[in-house]
């Protein structure tokens, strides 16, 4: 078999020609979760392959400086490599990993953000970023998924998208849900038949059920979420009973309407149809109730072991005022509350505000105060007031913090910030900025949050070497 060195020799990058038939040594893998070659320098991307694995590929797409290689096959497949546990696992666009051994992919987790900081010239000492906080049991560990619901030749078809577009992947069980999700989809899919409910048509905007979102808690109590295009919903008591009275851990049923031709998978009215129109879930002893459109983290077994780090690493002292921004229904925020004199939370969804006020008053806990609203707005219309914490705990959505976020930490001069992130690219980019205001890096742990994904969660400390501790 000839080396990578040998065979990018004979091809060569100005030879390098859509349909060309090529092999090549994968040297690594990107982001995406493709894999990455070299020919000549010039990098080729190849979907479904990981390090190691030596591929005949051909040529699909050539770019200014870089090709896409679709694979057409193994010649030798990489150790790391593993046969998928999912069969819908090269369409759907869920698990980019499932072929991926799964301690390789917590060192592979590990080095995207490590690799992410370097790009972004954050000194970083490698000795300080710990190992990936796997699973024990990587599988059925999502507490919320959403399935789309359409039609292919005159059969319901109910499942996740396909990667990159909006065509559904017709599936009967998903390994990352609860085995409940499983009885759900078989359930529509026999119903809507029997009582003639036509799934939501995109191009015409007709029909009626657009989504299903299952949402569960640690018990394994279930909220369904039905999104549909109209209000009218017919034969919805009797789906109502025969669904219930089959699916026991069904606690409560919300319809959803969303009526707008949007890619958003849920509308802005809710109508509860069973049970109380909420779930509640435990996180270190205390109880959250979680309404169908708040936020909470999807994998309920890591997070517990994520908000406990994020917490060691505030190390929070009695007399201490803590911000939690970005704070969602407030979890961290009450967690943080016993620690602490004083915490403030910050949120854009109301919703998620009026929660996270009835969970402190549900658990006793009276030193939070929350504010709904744009934290690139609150945060300087608190520190205006003087009011100003001595840990700042942040955890932004993929985009990271607005820079107005990251100017007014830095004029506040907490004495730690904890940043909780799901994007190494934006996390080394904010992380970059506060390194540049005298925020030293002092510790790094990746946990993963998502088995089988390309996604990782980090939290990251930063001390304050400008001021003296307060
Ligand atoms: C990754 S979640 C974290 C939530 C919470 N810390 C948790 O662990 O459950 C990010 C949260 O930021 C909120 N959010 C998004 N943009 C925001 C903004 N500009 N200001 C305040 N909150 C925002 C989202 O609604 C979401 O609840």
């Amino acid at each position: 078999m000839d080396s990578i060195i040998e065979v990018n020799k004979k091809v060569g990058v100005n030879m390098l020609e859509i349909g060309q038939i090529i092999e090549v040594n994968i040297m690594d893998i990107n982001y995406e979760g493709k894999g990455v070659a070299k020919v000549d320098d010039f990098v080729v991307f190849v979907e479904g392959t990981i390090t190691g694995d030596f591929v005949k590929i051909k040529i699909s797409q050539k770019k200014k400086n870089y090709a896409i290689g679709k694979l057409l096959k193994i010649i030798k497949k990489s150790n790391d490599r593993v046969d998928p546990s999912c069969k819908y696992s090269t369409q759907c666009g869920g698990c980019k990993l499932m072929h991926m051994d799964y301690k390789e992919q917590l060192i592979y987790k590990k080095n995207r953000v490590i690799n992410e900081l370097k790009r972004t010239s954050v000194n970083i000492d490698e000795t300080i970023i710990n190992d990936t906080i796997g699973m024990e049991e990587p599988f059925r560990y999502r507490n919320k998924t959403a399935f789309s619901v359409t039609k292919k030749n005159d059969e319901i078809v109910i499942g996740p998208y396909e990667e990159k577009t909006y065509n559904t992947v017709d599936i009967s069980s998903c390994m990352l849900q609860n085995k409940q999700a499983d009885e759900i989809i078989k359930f529509f899919k026999s119903a809507m038949k029997k009582y003639n409910i036509e799934p939501y048509d995109k191009k015409t905007s007709k029909g009626i059920i657009r989504n299903l979102v299952i949402r569960s808690n640690k018990q394994n109590e279930i909220m369904l979420i039905i999104v549909t295009n109209t209000e009218y919903f017919p034969n919805k008591d009797t789906i109502l009973k025969e669904l219930t009275s089959k699916i026991k851990e069904i606690k409560t049923v919300v319809q959803n309407i969303n009526n707008k031709n949007t890619n958003l998978i849920m509308g802005n009215k809710n109508i509860t149809l069973f049970g109380e129109g909420i779930i509640n879930d435990t996180i270190d002893n205390l109880i959250f109730t979680i309404s169908p459109d708040t936020f909470f983290q999807i994998n309920s077994q890591q997070t517990q072991r994520l908000y406990k780090i994020a917490l060691d690493y505030a190390e929070l002292k009695p007399d201490d005022i803590c911000f939690d921004l970005y704070c969602g229904i407030g979890t961290i925020s009450l967690m943080a509350a016993k620690h602490a004199k004083k915490v403030y939370g910050v949120e854009i969804v109301e919703q998620s505000i009026i929660n996270a006020i009835e969970n402190a008053r549900f658990n006793h806990i009276e030193n939070t105060e929350f504010f709904a609203g744009k934290t690139e707005k609150i945060l300087p219309m608190l520190y205006n007031k003087n009011i100003v914490p001595d840990v700042i705990i942040l955890d932004p959505p993929r985009k990271g913090c607005e820079k107005e976020v990251i100017d007014t930490i830095i004029k506040m001069s907490p004495n730690k910030v904890v940043y909780v992130s799901c994007n190494p690219s934006t996390l080394a980019r904010d992380v970059k900025l506060l390194e540049n205001a005298n925020y030293k890096l002092e510790k790094i742990q990746t946990v993963d949050q998502f088995p089988w994904s390309t996604h990782v969660e980090s939290i990251i400390l930063m001390t304050n070497c400008g001021s003296e501790e307060k």
